[in-house]
């Protein structure tokens, strides 16, 4: 965990995007996983959405998943656990790397069979505080041939762009730049489910 966090810390600081594997124990991300699947039952996931308030708008041929939003001040224990740890990552991100990060915001995402994310950046004029992204994938195993692998577009030398394909096997975690990393979900052939959340200057 603590040098976990020190790869992400500095990954972050040398090229602006990180991943690592089991950054939770195996029983939080199955317990974490469980009390997703209670709460999608329960209906209460909504269709995402782009653009933020009076510009939010569903489009589902941009983004096909589902979402369930933490309220910070109502976490179950579990939530609770997953964003102390976030929390220290916050932390020692401003330390190494100024980044003058305040808090976190975070949902539960679920993309049902079929469904993907096109490209975009995360950080946009609406969400223009959102300067680190934060995923950590809670499904049990994945392989190439379940699809819906986040893919980033990374700068390279040569000054084209580098592709470069995650799979969202659980317990791992991605870690980047909102607003300097063009990444997509590509169609998942399976339910695919995570927890993406972003640390915020404010
Ligand atoms: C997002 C997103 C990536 C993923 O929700 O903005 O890009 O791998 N998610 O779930
Ligand atoms: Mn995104």
């Amino acid at each position: 965990m603590k040098n976990q966090i020190e790869k992400i810390v500095q990954d972050i600081y040398l090229q602006g995007w990180s991943v690592v594997d089991d950054f939770i124990h195996e029983d939080l991300r199955s317990q974490l996983l469980e009390e997703q699947q209670d709460i999608l039952q329960h209906g209460q996931f909504r269709l995402a959405g782009v653009g933020r308030g009076d510009s939010f708008q569903v489009r589902p041929e941009i983004r096909s998943d589902k979402v369930f939003w933490m309220e910070p001040d109502r976490l179950t224990p579990l939530q609770e656990k997953y964003w102390i740890l976030v929390e220290d990552l916050r932390v020692r991100l401003n330390r190494s790397c100024f980044l003058g990060l305040k808090s976190f915001e975070s949902h539960f995402a679920m993309y049902p069979i079929g469904s993907f994310y096109q490209r975009h950046l995360d950080q946009f004029k609406e969400v223009s505080y959102r300067i680190v992204s934060v995923i950590l994938y809670l499904n049990e195993t994945w392989t190439a041939d379940d699809g819906g692998a986040l893919r980033l577009f990374l700068p390279s030398e040569e000054g084209e762009e580098k592709i470069f394909d995650i799979l969202p096997q659980g317990g791992r975690l991605v870690v980047f730049m909102s607003g300097e990393i063009p990444h997509e979900v590509l169609t998942t052939y399976r339910e695919r489910i995570s927890i993406t959340g972003w640390l915020k200057d404010r």
